[in-house]
């Protein structure tokens, strides 16, 4: 879609949220409360001054080393807990942290090789935990009712229930890709993901070894966030119930979507990342609520995207600016060796205004040799065809549909989310044509399992995660494989996911 098509819906979605603004004030694009073009949601902000851009240094979360390993399984243990942790300088901020720690610690499996992740939960509340993009099998998926209980007390649950330590069993028979594991506890997903439950999960294989990309310390995830704070450093969030415990949801201006006013990338603010002049890989996700990032560089320098959601591209492609929706993930390389010692490279997000227009600085400190490539072909990747689907199906999200706690609700194809409803029942091993339309303001789709290709569209490769403008849709080729079972599949604007736009589909 064209920039200006684009605006003309953005100013069409603002409309349509001033229409509904009697009931209880949403506020979409483009509203008066809204400092993020292009995003759903409110701009909260932060109840103390925030730092200056560009001070603090780019934190890389730590790799999980695993506990044992043996000839086809690597084991590891992760214990979810609340701590401390200095985000903003000086200024000490509750997370609620896997191991204690936001972003979490990076887990790193081999293609085909079995991961187990035993997760411990020692916060007050019940826990889901998600790999999102794995392919996983279904009593392993963090359904969103299929809790690890917390330490307190709380209410409303219905499903599976486990307490103590819970295995999470990953086959992971898929390529090298960039995923991210995160809550998914019913209700509550948008708060606990705001808290730091989020952590990379990397998958490496032979080919993408083979292929000479910048590798070591020359391979970075960055995962991006905004967030809000407390007069006391905590982080805010519009929580109607801030135990979590029972009542979910957050506060009537709050239903389309929170926006923090604080950039954080690997959960420092606005950091800075001291380069070498060469080539560098870097695993960019939006792991923000409700937030959309428009991402560009300065001073002349491009990015190069080799990997989508779900792994490699065929082949790389030049972008200058990355347009990306909260769960999706680039892999691309910056290429620093024309810049000499001392130029400053800025990261901004062209959605942003103010603070959040920027997102982080790289400063180019050294030259350096550097033997990586960028290969012209990179991986062979299955092409779907349109003349493969054996089933058409519709997917509309939108508001409207039912009310909780007196608020309308998000709902898929007219319907809240229940255990029970199920929206679509693919055959294993089938691709289908889905087409997937957002109402009333953005909503990125994303599905469980199952990888997607894009018809007709810019953005190339496997993905699990697109994004759909206000009044927007996206022609996909699902291809369900790996198990039976039933998985869901919602909005990843986690404030719509809690209110319950999220549907489930059985593979049969
Ligand atoms: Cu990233 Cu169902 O989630
Ligand atoms: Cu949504």
């Amino acid at each position: 879609m064209t920039a200006l098509s684009r605006r003309a819906l953005l100013t069409a979605g603002s409309l349509a949220a001033a229409g509904l603004a009697g009931c209880d004030g949403i506020i979409a694009s483009g509203g008066a409360n809204n400092s993020a073009q292009g995003s759903a949601g409110s701009l909260l902000k932060s109840k103390l001054d925030l730092p200056g851009r560009f001070q603090a240094p780019l934190p890389i979360p730590p790799v999980l080393k695993p506990v044992r390993t043996d000839g086809t399984t690597d084991y590891y243990e992760i214990t979810q807990k609340v701590a401390q942790a200095e985000i903003l300088p000086g200024v000490s901020t509750t997370v609620w942290g896997y191991n204690g720690i936001f972003p979490g610690p990076t887990v790193v499996s081999q293609a085909g090789r079995r991961t187990v992740v035993t997760h411990r939960n020692e916060l007050p509340v019940p826990v889901s935990v998600h790999l999102h993009g794995g392919k996983v099998a279904p009593e392993h998926d963090g359904y969103p009712t299929d809790l690890i209980m917390g330490t307190g007390p709380h209410s409303g649950h219905s499903g599976r229930m486990t307490t103590g330590p819970r295995d999470y069993v990953y086959g992971l028979d898929q390529p090298a890709a960039t995923l991210w594991y995160h809550d998914h506890r019913m209700d509550f997903t948008g708060p606990q993901v705001y808290r730091g439950l989020a952590g990379f999960h990397l998958i490496r294989d032979d080919l993408e070894e083979s292929l000479g990309l910048p590798d070591g310390d020359r391979d970075i995830p960055l995962m991006i966030t905004d967030r809000a704070f407390e007069a006391d450093g905590g982080f805010r969030y519009p929580s109607v119930d801030p135990s979590l415990a029972n009542t979910p949801g957050v506060t009537s201006d709050y239903v389309s979507g929170v926006l923090g006013d604080c950039i954080l990338v690997n959960g420092a603010p606005w950091p800075v990342l001291e380069v070498a002049a060469a080539r560098y890989r870097f695993r960019i996700l939006n792991a923000s609520n409700a937030r959309r990032y428009e991402l560009s560089l300065d001073e002349g320098a491009t990015f190069v995207q080799i990997g989508s959601d779900l792994g490699l591209l065929e082949r790389p492609v030049r972008r200058k600016t990355i347009e990306i929706a909260q769960a999706e993930r680039y892999d691309v390389i910056v290429d620093f060796s024309g810049f000499p010692p001392g130029r400053q490279i800025t990261m901004r997000n062209g959605h942003g205004r103010g603070g959040t227009a920027d997102v982080m600085r790289f400063v180019v400190t050294r030259t350096a040799s550097d033997d990586s490539r960028i290969p012209d072909k990179l991986a062979a990747r299955e092409q779907l065809s349109p003349d493969q689907a054996v089933a058409e199906r519709q997917i509309v999200f939108a508001r409207g549909g039912g009310e909780k706690n007196g608020m309308t609700l998000w709902t898929v194809n007219g319907k809240p989310f229940t255990e029970d409803y199920i929206v679509a029942r693919p055959k294993l091993g089938t691709v289908e044509k889905w087409t997937v339309r957002a109402l009333n303001v953005e909503h990125p789709f994303h599905i469980h399992l199952a990888g997607f290709q894009i018809l007709n569209s810019a953005q190339q490769g496997w993905k699990d995660t697109v994004n759909l403008d206000n009044g927007g849709k996206a022609e996909l080729l699902v291809k369900f494989a790996g198990y039976r079972g039933k998985y869901v599949l919602h909005c990843h604007n986690l404030e719509h996911e809690d209110m319950m736009m999220m549907a489930n589909f059985e593979v049969v």
